[in-house]
């Protein structure tokens, strides 16, 4: 299909009152441990990346300069915006309080990070603020969303959201009448951990999926297809982690296989594995969007053409094939995140947030 013929980036309403595109611009690749980072031209690739049509923006408070950097290209271009010479731009940013700090949060702590994340952005009513927590045994996450839920009623924020809850955690706090709209959590050909009682609890509760990971940091694309484990270090903080999702998947020979059947279906559609792999994330029920990690433009001419093919039955019963001879990883949600000590548990940090 020729550039002219492209269909573009999807939209979805994730509820009447936002409407985001359905591939979104990750910030974590600017937040360092992805190489260095030019503002001047992180600032003109978010300009491509908008003018593409994918118009909404991931990040986080933890991210480091990252809300100040999306807040300098919203300032930059608001005349443009206005004046319609611009689409206009979704934020979708966090509410990450620090693990030691989970025990003492109050309302007023509360606030004043999502203060300060609409004074770095800019923004008086933030889109989308997704709640993460570090620990279930520390109490206290229904609390926090509760506070967030009274900056919501106060005009602070437009819609609440979670990052990597599992269906019995964010079930308490729906219960206690947070009006949660979405959780971001990781999905791919790797990783189907949303699928059974996170996508049945999100249908009844008419929430959606955000989705990362869907191409496990770079490696499911052709530069890693028939070539040798790589060995650590490895180049940078997301292939560390997503190379532990590929070690409980089944280790790299049963990788391989993946990839290589990723690239037949790629072939058959003239696109490529990265687009194929992010597709079929895209396709699986209660997903809304997929938040593709960009540290530049390299890769934004093969996203764009995510719309232009869908994965047919013969597509997806090759990837099942390959899928059901996988080991994991298993659990719920983020569950093996969780484990003490664990592979996962032990390359994150856990204190990004004070001030
Ligand atoms: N809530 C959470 O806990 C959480 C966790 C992780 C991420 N996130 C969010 O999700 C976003 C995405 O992060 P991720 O971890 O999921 O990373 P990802 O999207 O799986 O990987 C991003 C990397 O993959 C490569 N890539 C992307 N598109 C490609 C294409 N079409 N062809 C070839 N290579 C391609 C690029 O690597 P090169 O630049 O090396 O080529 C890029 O930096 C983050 O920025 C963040 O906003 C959230």
């Amino acid at each position: 299909m020729s550039a002219g013929e492209m269909r573009g980036i999807d939209r979805y309403d994730l509820t009447d009152q936002h409407t985001i595109s359905r591939v979104i611009k990750g910030g974590w690749q600017l937040a360092g441990g992805h190489g260095s980072v030019d503002r001047e031209q992180a600032l003109a690739d978010m300009r491509a990346f908008v003018e593409a049509g994918i118009t909404t923006m991931d990040c986080a408070d933890i991210y480091t300069g990252v809300e100040a950097l999306i807040g300098a290209f919203l300032s930059r271009h608001e005349a443009a915006i206005e004046r319609g010479d611009l689409p206009a731009v979704q934020v979708h940013t966090k509410y990450v309080p620090d693990r030691d700090a989970l025990s003492t949060l109050s309302g007023e702590g509360v606030e004043a990070i999502i203060d300060r994340s609409r004074r770095r952005l800019g923004i008086e009513r933030l889109d989308l603020v997704q709640f993460h927590w570090w620990d279930y045994d520390v109490p206290g996450y229904v609390d926090a969303a509760l506070h967030l839920n009274r900056l919501r009623k106060a005009g602070k924020i437009k819609h609440v959201g979670v990052t990597n809850f599992d269906a019995a955690h964010l079930g308490e706090i729906v219960d206690a009448g947070v009006p949660v709209v979405s959780n971001q959590v990781q999905y791919s050909v790797l990783d189907q951990r949303p699928e059974g009682r996170m996508v049945d609890f999100c249908a009844r509760h008419d929430i959606d999926l955000l989705c990362y990971g869907t191409v496990a940091g770079g490696f499911l694309t052709g530069r890693y297809l028939g070539v040798p484990e790589p060995e650590h270090p490895l180049e940078n903080r997301s292939l560390t982690k997503y190379k532990l999702i590929i070690d409980d998947f089944g280790g790299w020979a049963l990788f391989q296989e993946l990839l290589e059947t990723l690239q037949a279906i790629a072939e058959k559609h003239g696109a490529s594995i990265a687009t194929v792999a992010t597709r079929y994330v895209l396709q699986k029920p209660r997903v809304a969007g997929v938040i593709v990690g960009a540290r530049n433009t390299n890769h934004l001419d093969d996203t764009v053409q995510l719309f232009d093919f869908v994965l047919d039955a013969e597509d997806l019963s090759a990837i099942e094939a390959v899928q059901e001879r996988s080991e994991g990883p298993g659990g719920t949600v983020y569950e093996l995140e969780r484990i003490k000590g664990g592979r996962h548990a032990s390359i994150m940090k856990y204190n990004l947030n004070r001030t």
